[in-house]
């Protein structure tokens, strides 16, 4: 599908070897989302998963769509929680679609929801008859940014986090920014971070329009918003081109603050202590002080980055008693630094970073330092 701009909607190729999809961003888009359905003939029955909270927002108008298109459609919903990222919910999930799906029908899941719904729903795609097609609606800002493009799906084990999962593309990414509007301020300002990121990765334009503007300025812009998804969903896009599968340590840079980032999750037990945007804010400002301990990047560049995150009102230290041992305990886990390479994903300048390996660990102890109270 071509890149087109209508006042409506905008689409964002995503071009993998042999083949492609499309991300469709717009505000206001959705009652279109049937026809769009039915004319690309991906299937004759939407499967619509989602959770009970989304289920009279989103979901509900995801599903007037298909009727107004004469698609039919079955509703399915898991709980509200991130154990819904799990093997039980996904043997569940695949025994409801085994129940749904009559003789003839061409079933496509239809994923209406954030990171959770995303993933798990994904995952069932990819399995259930040895792969049905999929579609991803998401609804959290994280996921518009995120989670909804690039194929990963996974389910959590009690070992870990995303420790069973595959990379599958979904069919098609519908991103309709006025679901934002529902969505609370913490999970909106955690999603952010995910933007905020992306322009660190590649794009010095994104950083300049978050630098100028504060998270209520935000919200209040549609055009502001459409903007940053836009922006932020592109950086992604091109990465995951680059590298659809991770093995050429490209796709690792989508990773930017997320080695202490993941360690201070697991340290609060995945608990609301911290959202993930929220450790990966001060995982951020642990990578850039790492960096700037290489001097890879300038001190002025290296300000601006915190000041930014700072100024967004992002956290940018750990603002409560951690044990060292534990958020150690849960760094020495992560695999890229059990791989023995010590590798860390670091910024040269807003706008770019690198993969170094061989990050001594004298200036990693140093930068998590600096960011303890
Ligand atoms: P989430 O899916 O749990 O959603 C956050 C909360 O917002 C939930 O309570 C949800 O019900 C609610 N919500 C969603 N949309 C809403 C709306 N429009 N209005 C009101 N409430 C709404 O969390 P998330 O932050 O979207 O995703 C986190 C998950 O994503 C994690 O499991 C993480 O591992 C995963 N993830 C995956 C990828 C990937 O590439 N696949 C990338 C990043 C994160
Ligand atoms: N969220 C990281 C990735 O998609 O690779």
């Amino acid at each position: 599908m071509g890149e087109k701009m209508t006042t409506a909607s905008q689409n964002i190729p995503v071009r993998l070897a042999g083949r492609r999809y499309a991300l469709s961003i717009g505000c206001g888009h959705t009652p279109s989302l049937g026809k769009t359905f039915k004319q690309a003939d991906w299937g004759n029955l939407a499967i619509v998963l989602t959770n009970p909270t989304i289920r009279s927002k989103a979901a509900r108008q995801v599903m007037a769509s298909f009727k107004k298109a004469r698609v039919a459609t079955q509703l399915l919903t898991v709980p509200d929680t991130e154990r819904s990222k799990s093997m039980s919910s996904l043997s569940r999930l695949l025994n409801q679609l085994a129940g749904s799906v009559g003789p003839g029908m061409r079933p496509v899941l239809v994923l209406v929801g954030g990171g959770v719904i995303g993933d798990l729903g994904g995952l069932a795609a990819g399995l259930y008859k040895r792969g049905i097609p999929y579609i991803q609606v998401p609804t959290t800002l994280l996921a518009q940014v995120d989670s909804s493009i690039g194929g990963k799906t996974a389910v959590d084990l009690p070992q870990g986090k995303n420790l069973v999962g595959l990379i599958l593309q979904p069919k098609y990414v519908h991103c309709d920014t006025a679901f934002l509007k529902t969505l609370p301020e913490r999970q909106f300002r955690s999603g952010l971070v995910e933007a905020f990121k992306s322009a660190i990765i590649g794009d010095t334009q994104l950083f300049g329009l978050l630098e100028r503007r504060s998270v209520e300025q935000i919200r209040k812009s549609p055009s502001d918003l459409r903007t940053i998804v836009s922006r932020a969903a592109r950086v992604k896009v091109k990465v995951v081109e680059l590298d659809e599968f991770e093995t050429k340590g490209i796709r690792m840079k989508l990773n930017l603050g997320h080695t202490f980032g993941h360690a201070l999750e697991a340290a609060v037990n995945y608990s609301s202590v911290y959202t993930h945007g929220e450790a990966v804010a001060i995982g951020t400002v642990v990578a850039t002080r790492i960096a700037r301990s290489l001097k890879l990047i300038s001190a002025g560049e290296a300000d601006r980055i915190v000041v930014g995150l700072d100024q967004l009102g992002f956290p940018i230290r750990v603002g409560r008693k951690i044990k060292r041992t534990v958020l150690y305990d849960a760094m020495s886990k992560d695999k890229k630094w059990t791989s023995g390479a010590h590798r860390w994903v670091l910024p040269r300048r807003v706008g770019q970073v690198v993969v170094k390996d061989g990050v001594p660990v004298r200036m990693v102890r140093q930068a998590i330092e600096s960011v303890m109270e």
